[in-house]
């Protein structure tokens, strides 16, 4: 069963190849990130313009890095939502007409439940990890944060969200701050790993009684430090940043693993992909954590098509009336 999977949610244009939902045969994904880093962040219209110009290359190229262009291809997957509405409407209006013209069936998809099972992905050949139910999910990315609970396959209990920045966000704006390039994660790991032991203390939002997180206050907390101290120390200042946020999300991830007996915890999306994140979550967590490949916490078409054949194997397949939604919720 080979899927042909689509992301164009934001500023990577996706496209993909994954055999059983795991094997992923071709990934390719297009940045942006040059076009926007001038403005310091994502563009939506500029976004939506680079997807028309670069899907249709990314797609032939997906589909002839796979090896038997398409040839075997049984369905096509695409993200439906959340993400810039522009952004998507290019990806799924591509997928209905490849849909329509090859007969094919099309599956639409949530691109949070997405990064959950990039955690899944594997190379031809390589020995793929499974789920283990009941499942503690963080996804953690530009646009989200959020813990979720899955007992099974395609179900999800929402435990805690951001009332106000995801964590990705507030790493991009904080390296805004520090006068760090876009995007700010990559950045502020860097900067930080440069700190040798120097670090600025800044606050932690507990939000007591609730699994949810705030991180617009740190960001006021990081700007007036940099405003009253004589020699900005960037190192210092990133590593503070960092330890904040990854405190404060390792935290509350283990009291949620505990409470809800979690066989095991996963930890996605684009802020995963940091060292610091990772190795914290390790000790706090042991052998229960797993992350996605660190090419696969990034945006990216394989995780799509992941989903895909999950929905294709449940029947769920969509009609060619599939309509973008910018704000897709996955759990109640
Ligand atoms: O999942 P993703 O590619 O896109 C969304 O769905 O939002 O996540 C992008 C976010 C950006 O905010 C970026 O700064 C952050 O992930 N990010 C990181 C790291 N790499 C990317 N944050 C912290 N540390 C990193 N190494
Ligand atoms: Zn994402």
């Amino acid at each position: 069963m080979k899927l042909l999977a689509i992301e164009t949610s934001c500023d990577e244009t996706g496209a993909a190849v994954v055999a059983d939902g795991t094997f992923v045969l071709s990934n390719v994904v297009a940045s942006q990130i040059d076009l926007h880093r001038r403005y310091g962040g994502v563009m939506p219209e500029v976004a939506s313009r680079q997807h028309v110009l670069a899907i249709l290359p990314v797609i032939t190229e997906a589909l002839e890095r796979a090896g038997s262009g398409w040839q075997g291809i049984d369905g096509i997957a695409v993200t439906r939502g959340p993400g810039l509405s522009g952004a998507l409407l290019v990806g799924v209006n591509v997928a209905k007409g490849l849909a329509w013209s090859r007969g094919l069936p099309l599956l639409g998809v949530n691109h949070i439940e997405a990064h959950l099972y990039a955690t899944w992905l594997a190379a031809l050949g390589e020995l793929a990890p499974e789920p283990h139910f009941p499942l503690l999910g963080l996804v953690v990315s530009g646009g989200h944060t959020e813990l979720l609970l899955m007992p099974k396959h395609g179900t999800y209990k929402r435990l805690g969200r951001t009332v106000d920045d995801a964590a990705g966000e507030a790493f991009d704006k904080a390296a805004r701050i520090l006068g760090l390039t876009y995007p700010g994660g990559p950045a502020i790991q860097a900067a930080a790993s440069s700190a040798d032991g120097r670090e600025v203390a800044l606050p932690r939002a507990e939000m007591p009684g609730t699994l949810d997180f705030s991180f617009s206050g740190l960001k006021t907390a990081l700007l007036r430090a940099t405003q009253y101290t004589p020699t900005l120390d960037v190192p210092a200042l990133a590593r503070g940043f960092e330890e904040s946020v990854t405190d404060i999300l390792v935290r509350k991830t283990a009291v949620a693993a505990d409470l809800y007996g979690a066989a095991e915890v996963v930890v996605a999306g684009g802020v995963a992909a940091n060292d610091r994140l990772r190795s914290r979550m390790v000790q706090a967590l042991g052998d229960r954590v797993r992350f996605p490949q660190l090419e696969y916490c990034t945006d990216n078409a394989a995780m799509i098509g992941a989903v895909g054949y999950q929905q294709f194997a449940r029947g769920q397949i969509d009609g060619l009336d599939l309509d973008v939604n910018p704000n897709l919720d996955l759990a109640a």
